[in-house]
């Protein structure tokens, strides 16, 4: 990509007012921008956004970039559906034709092309006059046209290879078939189609492609649903069903209702409750929570009443109310998913439950009163109070917290201080991967080169004042290609060098965000002298390591050398 173009977009595009749009409580702090990181889960915000970089970084997962990489991350896109959606809003009008991509983006986006071609080949498959089962299956739960060509839902046809067949046809390769998860392969090598007689319940991404599928079997067989395997584009953990659909609404409202399966959404979206998502078959995980907290204010969890939905609202309010979201239960009758129970009922009445649900903490009170736990024996009830105290010590806000325990000790008849002497015993082991996230080791790099760097990135045209630098006299690779980076770079293309700078160095891109991006106040006039300090700094300390080194080996030295040596040692005198 041509980086006149790519400036030309960073000119037009406000990253602020870009970020806002994901993050709405980015506020205003000194010469930069903060909010919780919507990229992982924290209770004070490192998120920073600095508007004249035109770069954001979070202090507290280290991720960072400029507009392109906020983009990539948060919609799941490839550097070059950025540049087409960044450019587009920005109102720029681009020849892509002539545009490179690397190897990664050429099988990000030839899987995407295959996952969206599959979407397309299931849906027309359902009109077929093969596929009259499933149409009957289909009607027989009561989705409508509207609903069906909404979620794009359709029929993988009960024979082998006939997605295969197609997809080959098309042009797509064993490998990429493969890598999206549509295909699998027989010990022969030959490949077969991973959905068979299934009706495909497409995943979308944030941006709208489809990323994988959920498949239900038609009749009875295991497993009932059978979800897209892991892909480069997609990973359970990290998406919902249902949510790139309930987006404008969960926008409009800041509410999300979260839901069991992949049909509860479908007629939920039906009757107009178009703010709900579902998990993938699994649990709620940690990255499902903070994308919830990304987009909304106020979590709904509307379970089914049995056994299994109960503990399914107490642990995943659980996780949500570690997130900094305070969630509500909606429950069903027993034995009813939403599904069901909008069938039998109507909308009127699901309405009534969402907005009498009562909190995750008056939820399991009222759990408790029906097992009437206030008279229990002692050593039950001890244990159950120990639960709820779990829940309150997941709770950040100090006023919340003190609401329930003052909750806890009317309704259970238990005295506020053994609550509060007990609640202070509870260590929890949280959910979060910051916690035990491996840090990758990185390169040390000495801090006066490190500094350097930082001037030399908040200044770029007093590059010329580091020219005395040789690359030798360097220690860290960081410092030797940057410095040698912004040498060769025009003088006009300095402005956006971090920018340049990211897309030449991945590896180094996060250091550069973050030293760019940390405060270091001072003017220009002072910077100057700084650089001149530090630069004279590295090279007396690159000749002392010299003259260590050669005084070490006087013996070896040849007549040349021992002339620079002598030479060395006066110099450091002075
Ligand atoms: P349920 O078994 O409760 O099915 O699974 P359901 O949603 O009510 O489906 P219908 O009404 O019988 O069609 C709930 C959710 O759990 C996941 C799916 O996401 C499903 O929608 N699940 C279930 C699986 O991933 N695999 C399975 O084998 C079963
Ligand atoms: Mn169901």
């Amino acid at each position: 990509m041509r980086s006149d173009i790519l400036n030309k977009i960073r000119e037009k595009t406000d990253i602020v007012e870009l970020v806002r749009k994901y993050v709405p409580s980015l506020r205003k702090a000194g010469r930069n921008y903060k909010a919780l990181c919507p990229f992982h889960n924290e209770k004070t915000p490192s998120f920073t956004v600095n508007p004249e970089k035109q770069i954001f970084h979070c202090f507290g997962c280290q991720e960072g970039g400029d507009i392109f990489s906020f983009i990539m991350k948060i919609e799941n896109l490839t550097f070059m559906e950025s540049v087409k959606k960044l450019a587009k809003e920005a109102q720029i009008k681009i020849d892509f034709s002539s545009y490179n991509s690397s190897e990664m983006e050429k099988t990000f986006s030839e899987i995407k092309k295959a996952t969206c071609f599959a979407a397309e080949f299931y849906s027309r498959f359902l009109t077929s006059s093969n596929a009259a089962e499933a149409r009957d299956y289909l009607k027989k739960r009561g989705i409508s046209e509207k609903i069906l060509k909404f979620f794009n839902i359709g029929y993988s046809p009960p024979y082998s290879d006939f997605l295969v067949n197609e997809a080959s046809k098309k042009g797509f390769s064993k490998e990429i078939l493969l890598k999206a998860g549509l295909v699998q392969m027989r010990e022969t090598g030959h490949l077969y189609d991973y959905f068979r007689n299934r009706i495909m319940f497409p995943i979308k991404g944030i941006a709208g492609d489809v990323i994988a599928f959920g498949g239900r079997i038609l009749s009875t067989g295991e497993p009932k649903y059978l979800n897209s395997p892991e892909t480069p584009l997609f990973s359970k953990r990290k998406n919902f069903y249902g949510l790139y659909e309930s987006l404008p609404q969960i926008r409009k409202i800041r509410k999300i209702i979260i839901m069991e399966g992949y049909i509860d959404i479908i007629i939920a979206h039906q009757n107009n409750l178009n703010f709900a998502v579902a998990p993938l078959g699994t649990a709620l995980t940690y990255e499902q929570a903070n994308i919830v907290k990304r987009y909304a204010e106020e979590v709904i969890l509307m379970f089914d009443g049995d056994t299994a939905g109960r503990k399914a609202s107490i642990k995943n309010g659980n996780l949500l109310v570690e997130a900094g979201i305070y969630p509500k239960v909606a429950l069903l009758p027993s034995g009813e998913d939403p599904d069901d129970y909008l069938r039998k009922r109507g909308v009127r009445a699901a309405i009534e439950i969402i907005k009498n649900a009562p909190d995750l903490m008056s939820f399991m009170l009222d759990l408790c009163a029906e097992k009437g736990v206030a008279r229990a024996p002692l050593f039950e009830k001890s244990k159950i109070i120990s639960s709820l105290l779990e829940t309150v010590a997941r709770q950040e806000n100090e006023i919340i917290k003190s609401e329930w325990l003052k909750l806890i000790s009317e309704k259970i008849s238990v005295s506020h201080r053994a609550l509060t002497v007990e609640l202070a015993k509870i260590k929890l082991h949280t959910t979060s991967p910051e916690n035990n996230k491996e840090k990758t080791p990185e390169e040390k790099i000495p801090p006066i080169e490190k500094g350097l760097v930082q001037l030399l990135l908040k200044n770029p045209r007093h590059i010329n004042l580091a020219d005395k630098i040789e690359e030798s006299m360097l220690e860290s690779d960081f410092a030797k290609k940057i410095i040698s980076f912004m040498r060769n770079l025009k003088k006009s293309a300095l402005n956006g060098v971090i920018a340049e700078l990211s897309l030449k160095y991945p590896e180094f891109s996060p250091e550069i965000i973050k030293i760019s991006v940390e405060e270091l106040g001072g003017d220009s006039a002072r910077d100057e002298s700084a650089i001149k300090k530090t630069v004279d700094m590295v090279i007396k300390t690159a000749k002392e390591k010299k003259w260590r080194t050669m005084k070490n080996n006087l013996d070896s030295l040849s007549p040349q050398q021992l002339s620079e040596f002598k030479k060395l040692t006066k110099e450091l005198k002075t």
